[in-house]
C-alpha cells in the first residue's frame, strides 16, 4: 500500500517534472533534418572526428553498460510502456542523446541520434538554462558556435562562442540531479566549481579536451598554434581509450607513507603514517557515478615467505539511501532520496591515517609494507548481474617501505645475560687471586 502511495507520488512529480523541465523528448522542438550527420562534419574536420568516434560522447546511447541499467531502471518503474518507464526513459535519454531528445526520436533510431553527443549537438548549443540535468538549449542550423573569433569555413558560418571555453558548457550534463527530489546524483561540475581550480581559472576544458600544437582543425584549415583534440577521455579504460585512461587514473593522486622505524623486532609495533593527495583531478575521485565507481587504498604487510596481512582498507564513494531508510549499497539512483555518505577526496585534499603494524613473532628478514590506491569503473557484483565480464582493476599509485626485521631483541638478552655472567665470574675470580696475591705479599 505505503509502495504503492510512493509511486503514484513518484509518478506524479514526474509527470509535472516531464512538463516543466525535461518534457522536451515528448515535445519535439526540433527535426531531424534540423541536425547534420557528424559523418558530413567529418569530411573536413577529420582528425577531430576520428577523436570523437572513440570517446564515450560518441557511445552514450550505444554504452551497453549504460542501456542495461537504463533497462533496470525502465523494468523498475513500471516498465516499457507504462507512464513511469516512459518518463525515466526521456530523463536518461536527454543526456545519453540529446539530438533524440530534442527531436522527439525516444527511443532512438536515425544515426543522428544514436551518435549521441556529436559534432552538430554540441556546436550548435546557443545557450543554458542553468546547470546540470541536460540545460542545453540549442540553435541549430549554418552557424556553427566554437573557440575562435577569426574563423571562416567554406561549409557553414562561424561564430565564437564564450560558453563553448567556460566549464559551464560541461556542467549541462555533468551534474546530475533527481528528476524528482533534486537530490544531486553526480556533481562533477560542483565539485569542480567548489575547487582551487574554479578559482585559478583553469576549466574542464584545459584538462578534459587535450591540447595539439601547430595543427589544423579543418583540411583546408589554417595552421594554429593551438587547437583542443576530442577524444574526451575520462577513466572508463573499458569504453574510452584505453592507454589515455589508464595515464590520467596514473597520474591523478599519490601515496605517501613514512613509518617511525626502519629495523624492528617480533612482536614490536611500527608506526605508519599514510596520505594519499588528489593531486590532478579537477574535481573529486572519483567523480561522476560515484555509487557505481570503485577506488580504494590498500596497506598490506608481506613477509619474505609471502605471507600477507591487511593492515588496512578504505574505499571511497557515495552511498544512496532509499525512502525506507535502506543504505546497503545497492541503491539505485532513481531509487535515492539521500546521500547516506561521501568520503571522496577532492581537489588537491590531503587524507592522512596512522596506523600500526604489529611484527609477528614469528617474523625474519625482511618485511615490506604496501599501500596501493586502486580503480575500477564498476563493482564485479553490478557487471555480473548486467552479465558482462568485470572491469578491469587499475593501480592508481603505489608505494612501498621495507621493515628489517632484526630480532636483535631475543637474541641480544639470552647472550648479552651470558656476558654479564661471564665478565662478572672473570672479574669475580681475578679479584678473588687479586686478594691472595696481596694477602702473601707476592
Ligand atoms: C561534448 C561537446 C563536443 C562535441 C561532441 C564536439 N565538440 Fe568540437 N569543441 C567542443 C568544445 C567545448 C570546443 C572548444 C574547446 C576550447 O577551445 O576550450 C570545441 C572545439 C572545436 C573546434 C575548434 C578547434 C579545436 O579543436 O579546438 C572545431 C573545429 C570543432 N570543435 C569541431 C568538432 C567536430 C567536427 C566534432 C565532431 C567530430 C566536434 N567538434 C564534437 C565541444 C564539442
Ligand atoms: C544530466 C545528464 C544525465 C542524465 C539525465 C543521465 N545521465 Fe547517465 N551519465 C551522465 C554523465 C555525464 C555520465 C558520465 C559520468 C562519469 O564521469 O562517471 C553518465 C554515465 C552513466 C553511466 C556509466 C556508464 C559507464 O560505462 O560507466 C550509466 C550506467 C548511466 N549514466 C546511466 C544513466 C541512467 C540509467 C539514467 C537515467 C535514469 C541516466 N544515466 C541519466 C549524464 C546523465
Ligand atoms: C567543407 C569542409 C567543412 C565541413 C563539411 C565542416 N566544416 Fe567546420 N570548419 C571548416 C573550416 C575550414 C573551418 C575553419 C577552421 C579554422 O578556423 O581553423 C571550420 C571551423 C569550424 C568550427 C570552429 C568555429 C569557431 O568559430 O570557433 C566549428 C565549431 C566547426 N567548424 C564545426 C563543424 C561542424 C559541427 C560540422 C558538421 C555539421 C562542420 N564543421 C563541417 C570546414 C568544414
Ligand atoms: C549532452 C550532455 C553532455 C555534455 C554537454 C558533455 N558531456 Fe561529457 N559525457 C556525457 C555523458 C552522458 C557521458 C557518459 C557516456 C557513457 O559512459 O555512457 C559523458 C562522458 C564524458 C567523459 C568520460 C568519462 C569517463 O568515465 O571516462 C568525459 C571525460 C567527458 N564526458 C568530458 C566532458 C567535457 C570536458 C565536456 C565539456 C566540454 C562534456 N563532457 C560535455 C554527457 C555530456
Amino acid at each position: 500500500m505505503k509502495k504503492r502511495v510512493f509511486f503514484a507520488l513518484l509518478f506524479t512529480f514526474f509527470l509535472l517534472f516531464s512538463i516543466s523541465a525535461v518534457g522536451n523528448a515528448s515535445a519535439a522542438q526540433f527535426t531531424q533534418q534540423d541536425f547534420t550527420s557528424q559523418s558530413y562534419c567529418g569530411t573536413c574536420h577529420r582528425t577531430l572526428y576520428d577523436q570523437w568516434s572513440q570517446s564515450l560522447h560518441a557511445k552514450a546511447f550505444s554504452d551497453p553498460i549504460f542501456y542495461s541499467v537504463m533497462n533496470v531502471a525502465i523494468a523498475d518503474m513500471g516498465g516499457k510502456d507504462s507512464d513511469g518507464g516512459k518518463l525515466i526513459q526521456d530523463y536518461c535519454l536527454h543526456c545519453h542523446t540529446p539530438i533524440g531528445s530534442l527531436t522527439g526520436d525516444i527511443p532512438p533510431t536515425t544515426a543522428t541520434s544514436t551518435n549521441a553527443i556529436s559534432c552538430d549537438f554540441c556546436h550548435t548549443v546557443s545557450d543554458i538554462s542553468g546547470v546540470g540535468n541536460g540545460s542545453y538549449i540549442n540553435s541549430p542550423g549554418i552557424l556553427k558556435r566554437g573557440p575562435f573569433k577569426d574563423s571562416f569555413s567554406p561549409a557553414h558560418e562561424t561564430v565564437y562562442s564564450e560558453l563553448h571555453i567556460k566549464s559551464e558548457f560541461c556542467g549541462m550534463c555533468h551534474d546530475v540531479y533527481h528528476p524528482v527530489n533534486g537530490l544531486p546524483l553526480e556533481t562533477t561540475y560542483t565539485e569542480w566549481k567548489q575547487s582551487p581550480y574554479a578559482a585559478e581559472g583553469t576549466t574542464c576544458q584545459h584538462c578534459m579536451m587535450g591540447s595539439q600544437n601547430n595543427a589544423r582543425a579543418a583540411v583546408d584549415g589554417p595552421l594554429r598554434s593551438l587547437i583542443k583534440t576530442h577524444e574526451f577521455t575520462g577513466a572508463n579504460v573499458t569504453l574510452g581509450k584505453r592507454d589515455v585512461a589508464e595515464n590520467r587514473l596514473k597520474h591523478a593522486a599519490s601515496i605517501q607513507m613514512k613509518t617511525n622505524k626502519t629495523e624492528a623486532d617480533p612482536k614490536e609495533k611500527v608506526k605508519l603514517t599514510i596520505s594519499i593527495t588528489n593531486t590532478s583531478a579537477g574535481h573529486k575521485i572519483p567523480t561522476g557515478l560515484t555509487e557505481v565507481r570503485e577506488m580504494w587504498l590498500e596497506v598490506k604487510a608481506i613477509d619474505s615467505g609471502n605471507n600477507e596481512q591487511t593492515i588496512f582498507k578504505e574505499e571511497y564513494k557515495t552511498v544512496l539511501e532509499d525512502d525506507k531508510g535502506v543504505h546497503d549499497g545497492h541503491v539505485p539512483v532513481w531509487r535515492a532520496v539521500k546521500v547516506f555518505s561521501d568520503n571522496r577526496i577532492g581537489p588537491k585534499e590531503k587524507r592522512t591515517y596512522k596506523k600500526e603494524l604489529m611484527i609477528p613473532a614469528e617474523t625474519s628478514g625482511k618485511m615490506t609494507i604496501v599501500a596501493v590506491l586502486k580503480y575500477r569503473s564498476a563493482s564485479p557484483s553490478l557487471t555480473r548481474s548486467l552479465g558482462f565480464d568485470d572491469f578491469p582493476v587499475i593501480e592508481m599509485a603505489k608505494t612501498q617501505k621495507d621493515i628489517t626485521v632484526t630480532n636483535t631483541g631475543s637474541l641480544a638478552s639470552p647472550c648479552r645475560i651470558l656476558s654479564v655472567i661471564l665478565i662478572s665470574a672473570i672479574t669475580a675470580v681475578g679479584g678473588a687471586g687479586f686478594m691472595l696475591r696481596i694477602r702473601h705479599g707476592t
